[in-house]
């Protein structure tokens, strides 16, 4: 049984899949202290912490391949949602 409690995000993990990111760089736009375009044009996380949560939501959805997975405390996937 799902419970929908507007819970504040708590992103604890941010993982981007070198595989899966294409160097299409929103990301890098949205958050640019957290995530950067590393010479190989694919994205890669500078400091996790550079951003507040929302913000680091926000640039998790702006990439257009979903190479960027945010995880809580627990280990729990907070996106993409399955
Ligand atoms: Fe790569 Fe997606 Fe960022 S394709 S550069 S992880 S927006």
């Amino acid at each position: 049984m799902s419970q929908e409690s507007p819970k504040p995000i708590k992103i604890a993990k941010i993982v981007v899949d070198p595989d899966a990111c294409i160097g299409a760089a929103p990301c890098v736009t949205v958050a640019p202290g957290v995530f950067q375009l590393g010479d190989d044009n694919k994205a890669y996380v500078v400091d996790a912490h550079a951003a507040d949560d929302d913000t680091i939501l926000l640039a998790a959805q702006s990439c257009p391949v979903q190479a960027i997975s945010l995880y809580d405390e627990e280990g729990n996937k907070i996106y993409p949602e399955e």
